[in-house]
């Protein structure tokens, strides 16, 4: 009898090798490697020649309907959609056990049964009292959601194809789903992407739209839904820190909308609340007069977002200094830091450096240097910064302060929370300032320091 052909797949990137390693050689990832078996493709070898297609115009022969997305109610979704969700649509959440991507999902299946949608929740993770108990926790328990506990795929596609005026159905979780011709077992690489496959197969072909919850394991072991990010339309990530209330959902690929996105939530008792300001909901515990704290003018996607930073600059007694980092890069820190001390003056140099995001929020966007560097001068000073400033702008290799776009959004922002002075580029055009807001406008570090007072401490 011939042997089984195996080969070994990354469970975090997808990539097949012939042999066991270590260290995936796709992706670098470590212990990443399942044996998996070869499938026997019906057809493949017997090489039969392709037929000829008719190519189609781009041009549409009748005028095409515009596509209604189904709105759920719940804007923070929405927004990060792109403006609710497309029929016969594919969308991948991800993120890390228990961060809540089934509680978000079946509040949101619920929203949209109340919105006049039918919709259908497969659990293969819980059984479906579990999930019962949750919707009643929630105060859910009496919306007409149709309910299965499943993880064969074929089940769900047929069940997907035949169910009529389906919407929305979401499976909880793709790792647990199974094709039952595939010999590896749920969780592979192989069963993942079959099984997300057959299932979104399925919905173009009915119009229903379906979300996969995708576990995402530092370790490995359980398929990475990294493999499936291409083969869907939509891929958001659920992201958060357990210690804090705050849940972000962020989008990193959108076929029907931008990618720029975040929907911010908050955890309570009571399942996933909305937070349709989070400015206000991140500076609420703020103290004003504490030194090495900066109140950042960002901006997520098309929304400001006004974020403390926090900066801690002690003597170490390290030979290589710390430099702890939550919520911003690393290696923007080492930048700045290096800017901050070569071309100002400021001593950082045999310091640990801390700093920190409040609220659990990672910020990406270069505008954050202007705030990050007045926390890092208000600390080595040790005097606070002026009260009610917002600060943004990015810092260049030169000291200069370079521009950041939607000044204007970011400077409103602050107005409405109360601010009374920002510190910001200078603009090319002239700036209305909105309502009483003081601008003060840098050209480099060395002018930043000056309006802060110098160096002295
Ligand atoms: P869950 O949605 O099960 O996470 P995931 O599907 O991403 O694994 O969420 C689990 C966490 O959410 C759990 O630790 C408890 C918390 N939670 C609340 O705080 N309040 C609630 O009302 C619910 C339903 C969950
Ligand atoms: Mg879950």
């Amino acid at each position: 009898m011939a042997k089984p052909q195996t080969s070994y797949h990354c469970q975090s990137c997808g990539f097949a090798a012939a042999k066991w390693t270590g260290k995936c050689d796709g992706c670098g990832a470590w212990n990443s490697l399942i044996e998996e078996k070869i499938e026997q493709k019906p057809g493949i070898g017997k090489s039969k020649a392709g037929r000829m297609m008719a190519l189609e115009s781009l041009t549409p022969k009748e005028p095409q309907k515009p596509v209604i997305r189904q709105k759920s109610a719940m804007d923070e979704f929405d927004r990060v959609m792109g403006g609710g969700i497309v029929p016969g649509s594919a969308t991948l959440i991800g993120g890390d056990p228990g961060i809540g991507k089934s509680t978000l999902l079946l509040q949101l299946v619920c929203q949209l049964v109340s919105n006049g949608h039918q919709t259908a929740y497969v659990s293969g993770e819980e059984s479906a009292d579990q999930v019962r108990m949750r919707a009643q926790r929630l105060g859910l328990g009496h919306t007409d959601v149709g309910l299965a506990t499943a993880t064969n795929a074929m089940d769900i596609a047929e069940t997907i194809r035949r169910e009529p005026n389906l919407d929305v159905v979401i499976i909880d979780s793709i790792q647990t789903m199974y094709l039952p011709g595939l010999d590896s077992a749920p969780g592979t690489v192989s069963q993942v992407r079959a099984s997300a496959q057959e299932l979104t197969r399925a919905a173009k072909t009915s119009g229903a739209a379906v979300i996969f919850v995708g576990h995402v394991t530092k370790d490995g072991a359980i398929a990475g839904p990294r493999v499936l990010e291409h083969m869907v339309d939509t891929v958001l990530y659920f992201e958060g820190d357990r210690s804090h209330h705050f849940r972000i959902l962020r989008g990193v690929k959108n076929r029907f909308g931008a990618t720029d996105e975040i929907g911010v939530f908050e955890m309570t008792e009571n399942g996933l609340q909305q937070v349709p300001n989070p400015s206000e909901l991140f500076l609420a515990d703020r103290t004003e007069s504490v030194a090495g704290t900066a109140v950042l003018a960002g901006m997520e996607g098309t929304r400001p977002l006004l974020v403390e930073i926090e900066a801690l600059v002690a003597p170490s007694s390290l030979a290589s200094p710390r430099r702890n980092v939550v919520g911003w890069d690393n290696s923007r820190l080492a930048m700045l830091t290096a800017v901050l001390e070569a071309r100002c003056g400021v001593p950082l140099s045999g310091r640990d450096i801390f700093l920190n995001v409040a609220g659990g929020m990672k910020i990406q966007e270069p505008a954050a240097d202007m705030a990050v560097a007045a926390a890092l001068i208000s600390s080595v000073t040790d005097r606070p910064l002026p009260q009610r400033t917002v600060f943004f702008g990015e810092v260049a290799l030169s000291a200069e302060i370079r521009q950041v776009a939607q000044a204007d959004a970011r400077l409103k922002e602050a107005a409405k929370l109360g601010f009374d002075q920002a510190i910001m580029p200078k603009p090319r055009k002239k700036l209305a300032s909105p309502s009483g807001l003081g601008l003060a406008q840098p050209a480099s570090l060395i002018e930043l320091i000056e309006i802060l007072g110098g160096l002295s401490e």
